[in-house]
Parts: C-alpha cells; sequence; structure tokens
C-alpha cells in the first residue's frame, strides 16, 4: 500500500525515498505526485526475474496507460522492459524518449488508420489488432509501406473476473477483442492468415484490472492455448506468441491480498509445458502489467484548507486537489487510504470524509474514513496513487495538474513540471468578432 521506502520519523514526520515529504511539499508545493524509484525498480524486476524462469523466457510489457511520461519510458528502457501503448500519443512519447520500437506493443480497440501508419512505420515490435475492420486496415496499410504487419489478435476468452465492472474486459459481451464464442476468433484468424501483410504471431487476452485471484490468470492461458491447439490440430498452426495482458491486483487496503505472481508464472510454465506439441518449441508468454508496477509507488500530496461540521454532525475536511487528479473514486467507487504528516502514527480519533476542490458533489476522495485530529494547513498524503491517476487527470475547471516528482535516495527528480496558468491557455485561440448579418 505505501512505498517501499516509506517511513515515519520519531517526530512522526513522513519520508519517501530518503526524503521528508515536508521538504517536497516546501519545493514542490501541493497538490503534488510522488513516485518511489526503488519500488517501481523492484516491480519491474520482479517481472522480469518471474518471467525469466520460463523456457522460452517471457517478457513483460509495462502497460503505459497507467502512467506515462517521458522519463518513464526511459527509466522502462533503462531497464529492458517492454512498453505497451494504445495511442499515437503515447507512442510519440516513447519514441520521443528513445524507447526501442522493437519492444512496443500497440494496443487499443480504436486505432486510427493514421495510428496504424505511424506504429507500422516506426516499426513497433507488435500490433495487438481488435477488429476486423482493423485487420483490414492494418493490411492496406502495411501493403502501402511495403512492410509487414506483426499481429496478435485480441480474443475475449469469456471469463468474468471479480473485479468492478468498469475495468472487467474478459466476459464476451464486451467492446473488446474477437470473441471464442460463435466462431468469431476462428474467422479473425482464418483473415489474418490469409492476409499477405500480416504476419499473425498469436494471441491475447487481457480479462480485466485489480484483478485479486490467481485463478482468472490461469485460466486465460489456458484458454488461449486451447485455442492454439485447435488451431494446430486443424490447420497446423502454432503461435509465437501468447500474451496474457495485465490486471494484477495491488493494495489499496491493507487487508487486499495481490496475487501471487511467482505461482501463477510456474503454473503456466506447466500448461505451456504439457499443452505445446511435441513437434512444436513452446510460445513466448507476455505479459502487461500496469497498475501492480506503478500503483503502490505513487502518493498524493494535498494540504488541508477547509474543515466544517454539516447539520447531523458529518465532518467534511476539504483539500487543494480532487477529481482532477483522482478521478477514481468517482468512477469507480476506488477506496484510498490516507494519512497526516507529523501525525501519521497518531491514533484516529475523527471520522471525516476527505472532499476535493472541484464543483461537482461527487468530488469526494476519501468517504467517513479516520483520521488523527485535522488541522487547517496540514498535509494530508494518500497512498497507492502511482496508476490511472495522473495519467487519468483533467484540467476540470481549468485547474492545472499538479507535478510528479521522482524520489530516490534522498534525491528528488522533477518528472513532469506543475501545469501553469499559461499551459492551460496553450491551444486556445482568442475570441475574434464573428460577423453578424440578420436573417
Ligand atoms: N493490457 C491491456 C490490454 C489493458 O487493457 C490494460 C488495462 C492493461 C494491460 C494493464 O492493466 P493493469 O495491470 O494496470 O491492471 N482506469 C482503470 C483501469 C483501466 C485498465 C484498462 N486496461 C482504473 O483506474 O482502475
Amino acid at each position: 500500500m505505501t512505498p517501499d521506502t516509506y517511513r515515519v520519523d520519531e517526530s512522526h514526520q513522513m519520508w519517501i525515498g530518503g526524503l521528508r515529504v515536508r521538504d517536497l511539499v516546501a519545493k514542490y508545493g501541493t497538490p503534488l505526485y510522488l513516485l518511489d524509484y526503488a519500488t517501481i525498480i523492484a516491480r519491474i524486476q520482479h517481472y522480469q526475474q518471474a518471467l525469466s524462469t520460463l523456457n522460452p523466457p517471457g517478457q513483460a510489457f509495462y502497460a503505459g496507460k497507467a502512467f506515462l511520461s517521458e522519463a518513464m519510458a526511459g527509466l522502462l528502457e533503462e531497464q529492458q522492459m517492454g512498453l505497451d501503448v494504445v495511442s499515437g500519443g503515447e507512442l510519440y512519447t516513447a519514441l520521443r524518449a528513445g524507447f526501442s520500437p522493437a519492444h512496443i506493443m500497440f494496443h487499443g480497440n480504436v486505432k486510427t488508420r493514421s495510428e496504424i501508419a505511424y506504429a507500422l512505420k516506426a516499426r513497433v515490435g507488435y500490433l495487438v489488432c481488435d477488429s476486423f475492420e482493423e485487420l483490414d486496415r492494418i493490411e492496406s496499410e502495411a501493403a502501402r509501406l511495403g512492410v509487414t504487419a506483426p499481429v496478435l489478435l485480441r480474443i475475449t476468452p469469456g471469463i468474468e473476473a471479480h473485479t468492478h465492472e468498469f475495468i472487467r474486459t474478459g466476459q464476451f459481451d464486451s467492446k473488446f477483442g474477437f470473441g471464442l464464442a460463435e466462431g468469431i476468433a476462428d474467422r479473425a484468424i482464418t483473415q489474418a492468415l490469409e492476409h499477405r501483410h500480416v504476419q499473425l504471431l498469436g494471441f491475447h487476452a487481457h480479462i480485466g484490472s485489480q484483478i485479486l485471484d490467481e485463478a482468472p490468470f490461469i485460466h486465460n492461458a489456458q484458454t488461449l492455448l486451447d485455442l492454439s491447439r485447435q488451431w494446430y490440430q486443424s490447420r497446423g498452426w502454432w503461435p509465437e506468441v501468447l500474451n496474457i495482458g495485465g490486471g494484477f491486483g495491488i493494495r489499496y487496503q491493507p487487508q487486499d491480498r495481490p496475487p501471487q505472481l511467482d505461482a501463477v508464472v510456474q503454473q503456466i510454465s506447466h500448461l505451456i509445458a504439457k499443452g505445446t506439441p511435441s513437434t512444436m518449441n513452446p510460445p513466448r508468454v507476455f505479459m502487461e502489467p500496469g497498475r501492480s508496477i506503478i500503483a503502490e509507488a505513487g502518493v498524493t500530496v494535498y494540504q488541508v484548507l477547509v474543515k466544517k461540521q454539516v447539520p447531523g454532525g458529518k465532518w467534511y475536511v476539504a483539500v487543494d486537489g480532487g477529481m482532477g487528479d483522482n478521478i477514481r473514486p468517482a468512477l469507480y467507487q476506488a477506496e484510498y487510504q490516507a494519512a497526516i504528516d507529523s501525525k501519521a502514527d497518531w491514533l484516529p480519533t475523527q471520522r471525516v470524509t476527505v472532499a476535493g476542490r472541484y464543483c461537482e458533489t461527487g468530488d469526494v476522495l476519501m468517504r467517513e474514513i479516520n483520521l488523527p485530529p485535522v488541522a487547517i494547513n496540514d498535509t494530508l498524503v494518500v497512498f497507492a496513487t502511482g496508476a490511472y491517476n495522473y495519467s487519468m487527470a483533467s484540467n476540470y475547471n481549468r485547474v492545472p495538474r499538479p507535478p510528479v516528482v521522482l524520489v530516490d535516495q534522498g534525491q528528488d527528480h522533477l518528472w513532469i513540471a506543475r501545469e501553469s496558468y499559461e499551459d492551460l491557455v496553450h491551444a486556445d485561440r482568442p475570441w475574434t468578432p464573428v460577423a453578424w448579418e440578420p436573417r
């Protein structure tokens, strides 16, 4: 839940990455996103180590949608991680940072023709194809550019993982991928194999996000393996790659128990060893972790500016950020844990609702949480905000987005600057009088 380097000293002050949160607030102001380097690296290395036990070795592609910036892409490249991008914008960010295109997986259920061309020209390692229209578009763009497109087909395996309805993707009634039922996936495979500029490398399936059980991941791998075996038996075609997506859950609450990565990889290893025809090579297994790499590395730091007791006695505490920097409570009823700097290890004595600053009743970060006595100007730290917070942030109410600062061993590195009012109007053009003609 907290970053690996988080600690509270004798005077109850919080430290992350060898720096006092209080000093970081003095330097950068609030709201402020902090990312702990040690936590990110430990999570990346865990995936790499676990996947290296497979034969052939697997590969992890970090899901950029969880959080991406040029510096993050640089860190991933340095760690030799793959990267999953879902838009021309994410691809641009990665390429600008010097990220190797061969280690990029281009995703998305709607890719425009120009995004497909951009990915092909950049020579990304893989395109994950999501629909029949897209398969034709990839074929025609690849033919136009005189290249062969390395493609995985996104399969909808019919797995209903236990997670919030809005972040489930594996069930048949989904906008993503080709359903296994009714021969839809089979038709897509046939079509991909017929396309002359498409090289079908294998399958992909992502079943959802923030999944806390192990079984759905194993089930997913088994489903892709079963489909592969059917194709091998009927047509002699066998995949090089099986990509089982992301979705490993993290600890938002102390009682959350994330799935055991090593156990999942070990079971998949058995399945593959058992399921690969004796005449074929075992497919490479890919995973696409987003949240489980970056969520717990991140915290958001706010200043308490308002305290209000409403009729009925309930206490509201309002901070200088909210749904603009963390939309997840409003969108998914996501729940977070928080602490107050300088009181981090005090006993909770108050039940408060932490509201944001945006003009929206639903802009509540945490409902009825227990905190020590909260005072105006206190620094409130919300944990596990590294994933899908900055990346889903908005400028609602024309509030500038907070900066992102990486911390490590007593050093702070500005990764994304705080937006200025100038930045907010950057794309605006001034009003010009409209000639009015009476009608
Ligand atoms: N691969 C694919 C194809 C995906 O669609 C996703 C997430 C991932 C990998 C990474 O999943 P992760 O390991 O982060 O769970 N905004 C939502 C989450 C949406 C996830 C969308 N796809 C949230 O804030 O919970």
